[in-house]
Formats: structure tokens, sequence, C-alpha cells
């Protein structure tokens, strides 16, 4: 399974391609539209998100509600670009738009510039931006749907923003209750405060997003070659979301100062069927998934732009000159775990027709049901 996504934050639209999808799945753009909702919710974002009312618009490989097996095309419209048209405009304008060379420190845009010699800071904004994360929660949802077939269930959870901290319960309905999607009510209030407290003093806020797959397929990814590694597989996809900067599966950076025998998950068999005690692997061992729940924590850090701006440098003259004040979120961690999501979905998915083949669903759940026949001790087969 390929996806590719392509589109400008305040371009027509942003657009995702899913090729690999087999044949048969029911896919519906109300299902879409849901997850593009999730993302956009949130408290912490922006005035973008009172503009957009994200829906999907699939031009491609769906007929009558099921997937055909060809490419998928989900294409979104930004509502906002019809204030952009001469900004954004494909055809050269008599008047130019003014060049934004003032740079945003913790943005793409120095190392965009530099990289593909841009003398305007509009033509890395534009791409860098996380509205392209819209184009991948579409993809993810119909990878979700993928999943749903064979159990398997996606959930994120804000685990903290700023100094708040919740353990994480992956209490779907408290969850999607909360404004920065955390079940505990006392957290959620607390890292609202937060984030006020960080807005009115022009600044912004990270955190951090526990990610959990449930009834997950044993055996996806491989431990045989580097990049067949699903735990590494995974954490690209992680770390490729805007602004994400550290990912670990379970409490990985705790175990690490601790003794094996407190770390590793005991083996056992009950009913017929192999089980663990605990889950501190977070449901891969050799980069192959294990059965268990996969646990994987993602942290974001605080977000760029800030109100008050950073002291920077001008690119064309290299004189001191403080940051570009683009419109901006003050904290995006309840929108970076639907991403999040997304992310996961899409590797499972992947990983999940690899094994089992991406013809048709029927084909792929028909192989999965006779593989799951073997997943216990050899002679109780
Ligand atoms: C859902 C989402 C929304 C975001 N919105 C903003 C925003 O409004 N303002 C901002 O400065 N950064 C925002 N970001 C983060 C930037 O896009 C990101 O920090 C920037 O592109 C540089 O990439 P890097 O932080 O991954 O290095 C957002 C990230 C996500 C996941």
């Amino acid at each position: 399974m390929r996806v590719l996504t392509a589109g400008e934050s305040h371009g027509p639209g942003v657009l995702a391609v899913i090729d690999g999808v087999p044949a048969g799945l029911a896919v519906s753009p109300a299902e879409i539209d849901a997850d593009l909702r999730r993302r956009q919710l949130g408290y912490g974002r922006g005035a973008r998100q009172k503009i957009e009312r994200d829906a999907v618009r699939i031009t491609g490989g769906v007929r009558q509600g099921r997937t055909t097996g060809a490419p998928i095309a989900l294409q979104i419209d930004n509502r906002d670009a019809v204030n952009w048209e001469r900004v954004m405009s494909v055809e050269p304008v008599a008047e130019p738009p003014d060049a934004v060379t003032r740079l945003r420190p913790g943005h793409a845009d120095l190392a965009g510039a530099l990289k593909f010699g841009h003398e305007d800071v509009r033509d890395v904004i534009e791409r860098a931006s996380a509205r392209e994360t819209a184009a991948r929660v579409a993809a993810g949802a119909v990878a979700k749907a993928l999943l749903r077939v064979v159990g398997t269930d996606v959930l994120s959870e804000t685990k903290s923003i700023g100094d708040v901290s919740s353990e994480p319960r992956f209490n779907r309905d408290a969850i999607e209750a909360s404004e920065v999607r955390s079940s505990d009510p006392k957290a959620s209030t607390a890292m609202i405060a937060a984030i006020a407290a960080a807005r009115e003093a022009g600044d912004t806020l990270g955190g951090v997003v526990a990610l959990r797959a449930s009834a997950v397929v044993p055996g996806l990814g491989s431990f045989a070659e580097w990049d067949r590694r699903l735990d590494g597989r995974i954490a690209q996809a992680l770390m490729s979301i805007q602004s994400a900067k550290g990912v670990q599966f379970a409490d990985a950076f705790v175990a690490s100062h601790e003794r094996g025998s407190a770390v590793h998950d005991p083996i056992a068999v009950e009913g017929g069927a192999f089980v663990r005690s605990r889950n501190r692997a977070g449901g891969l061992e050799g980069g192959v998934t294990n059965g268990e729940d996969i646990v994987v924590e993602i942290a974001f850090k605080p977000i760029s732009t800030l109100m008050k701006p950073l002291p920077s440098a001008d690119l064309r003259t290299g004189a001191p000159s403080p940051a570009h004040v683009e419109r901006s979120d003050v904290c995006v961690i309840p929108a970076a775990g639907v991403v999040a999501e997304a992310m996961l979905a899409l590797v499972l998915a992947d990983a999940l027709c690899e094994k089992f083949g991406n013809d048709s669903v029927d084909d792929l759940c028909a192989a999965v049901e006779r593989y799951r026949q073997r997943l216990r001790p050899i002679d109780n087969r």
C-alpha cells in the first residue's frame, strides 16, 4: 500500500492517493468526514479551523460504496483558498505578492529555502504546513476501515499538555467528549487552563499523545531485514507528523533504566492460546507484532509560530528581524492524536496487506482466518 499527498495550505485543496487497497472494502465519505472533523476539533486550535469545514470528495477507486482495487483519490477543498487566490495563483499575476523573507525559528522556513533556493519563504510554508495532515487523516480513515475488517481498532489519547499529565485509560467516550482528548475530566480542565494561559502569554504548548492499536493480528512486519521491522516503520510514520520530535514504544525510556527481569513480558498458555501477563514491549518483539496491543507515545514540541516572535533574520538581507507571524494554533495535541491514529492505521494496514494479500477483502479475510488456526502451541493446532 502506498500513500502520496499533494496540495498547499492555501491552495485549492489537499489530496491523498492510496494505491494497494483491496477491492470490496466498504468506504463511505461520511466515515472519512467524521475523522476529518475530529482533526479539526480541540481546544487551542486557531482561526483557520473556524473557516474550514473539511469534507472529502472521493474522485477515484470507489464505486457503489466499495473499493474497486484501483488507486483511491481523496480530495479536500480549502475553503480559505478564496482569500489567497492572488498569492497562490498557478499562473503568474500582474501584481506579484510580497515575498515572505522573515524566517520563523522552528519551522521549515530557513532549511527549506536554503535547500530549494527559494527567495520567497511562502514556497516552503505552504507545503510544510500541517494542513497536509487533513489528507493523511482521510487516507487513514480508509486504512482504519480495512483494519476493522480484521477487528483491529486504533485510538489516541492525550497524555500530557505542557506540564499537565494524566495516565491514558483509552476510554473512547470520555476521550471524544473531552476538548483535549483526555479521559480524565480533571486533567482536561487543567490542560485547557494551561492552553489558555499560554495563549494569554502569546506562547504555545506541546505535549505527548498516547496511541493504542488493539486486537492486532500477530506476525505483522519482520525481523529479517532492517527496513521491514514494523516498530521502525511505525516510528518513521509517526515521526513524520509535523512537530513530532520523539517516539517510544510502551514506556521504553523508563524501561531503559530497569533490569531485564522487570521489563520483558513472560509468556504463558491459557485456553490453548499464548498470553502475556504484561505488555511492556508495546506489542512488538523483533519488529513483529506479537498479538498484544501496540502501545506507542509521541512527543510533540510546542508549535513554532509565536505571537511574540523570537529574534530571527531576513532571508534576503541577513539583517536581524523578528520572525514572520502567520495565523496559528496555540496547541495542536488533540489534533495531532487524530493524525497519529491515521499514520499508525496506514502502517498496520500496509503490513496486513503485505502478509495476507491486497487483491480482495474476501481473500484477505479468508487468509487471516486460516492463519489464526495456527496461532497456538504446535501440539494444540
Ligand atoms: C495538526 C497540526 C497542526 C499544526 N498547526 C500549527 C500551527 O498552527 N502553527 C505552527 O506554528 N505549527 C503548527 N504545526 C506544526 C508545524 O507544522 C511544524 O512544527 C513545522 O512544519 C516544522 O516541522 P517540524 O516541527 O516537524 O520540524 C502543526 C502540527 C500539527 C500536527
